[in-house]
């Protein structure tokens, strides 16, 4: 004869352990699911204190309902959340980047979904086209645009006047002085006569416009084709995306650090 107790029925064993779960999804999980990295990586984001709960700097073995809960890395939203939306879309020539135009151009929210409703990350002349960040998330938009940050703008600029000088490009390079004052040093190059490739940090009114006017070559097309990490070139005009996991996580990164 044995003392030893019978095991209990395995469904007995299973609801034991079902009840002893605690309740939510491990926030590493949480954080490996919106393309923050692998779980390895996301447990040492939370080590670092980097991840917040409703406020609050979290724990390893947290666990949330992303539902319910805001989770924040560097305090910015992380985006499972389903009310935070990001579009990159190409716009086209002669739509305007405000939300409603007096003139009754069409506008940049026009070519996207009504709801949520979004802004523009910066803003595009009418007559400028190619990429613009739209979105309700509105932490990440003050620190794109925050030029401490530097969040680099690529645009391509076709320009009269043929053939930039190399002294020209060189000006374009280490600063102009414009009438709200010089230029920040920019990349410029010129992949063909006449058409340039200028990137700059700053985001101001019609500057690229400008400071290629002031070395004698106005722009006659302008295209941007790059923000920070956001480059598409198979988006035609008029189309929209939403940021895929892996943009998304670049671009919060990139606006993380200090300027
Ligand atoms: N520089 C310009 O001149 N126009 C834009 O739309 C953006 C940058």
């Amino acid at each position: 004869m044995t003392s030893e107790q019978p095991e209990p029925p395995l469904w007995e064993q299973n609801a034991a352990k079902s009840a002893a779960l605690p309740q939510g999804i491990r926030l590493q999980k949480v954080l490996a699911s919106a393309g923050l990295g692998s779980r390895r990586v996301c447990d040492d984001l939370i080590a670092e204190g980097r991840v917040t709960v409703n406020g609050e700097v979290a724990v390893l073995g947290r666990r949330v309902d992303p539902a319910a809960d805001r989770v924040e890395l560097d305090g910015a939203p992380i985006g499972v959340l389903p009310d935070l939306v990001y579009y990159l879309l190409n716009k086209p020539q002669g739509v305007v980047t405000t939300s409603k135009d007096t003139h009754g151009r069409p506008t940049v929210v026009e070519l996207l979904p009504a709801e949520p409703r979004v802004f523009a990350v910066g803003r595009l002349d009418a007559d400028t086209e190619g990429l613009l960040l739209l979105t309700n998330d509105g932490d990440l938009a003050n620190r794109i645009a925050h030029p401490s940050h530097g969040v680099e703008k690529e645009y391509l600029a076709e320009v009269d006047g043929g053939r930039v000088s190399p002294g020209h490009i060189r000006q374009l390079r280490d600063g102009i002085e414009l009438d709200d004052g010089i230029t920040a040093e920019a990349r410029v190059a010129q992949p063909e006569p006449g058409v340039l490739r200028i990137t700059i940090h700053e985001g101001r009114n019609r500057q690229v416009r400008r400071m290629c006017a002031a070395v004698g070559h106005p722009v006659r097309r302008l295209v941007r084709t790059r923000i920070g990490p956001l480059a598409d070139r198979s988006l035609a005009p008029g189309a929209w995306r939403e940021l895929t996991a892996a943009e998304w996580k670049v671009l919060t990164e990139a606006v993380a650090r200090e300027g």
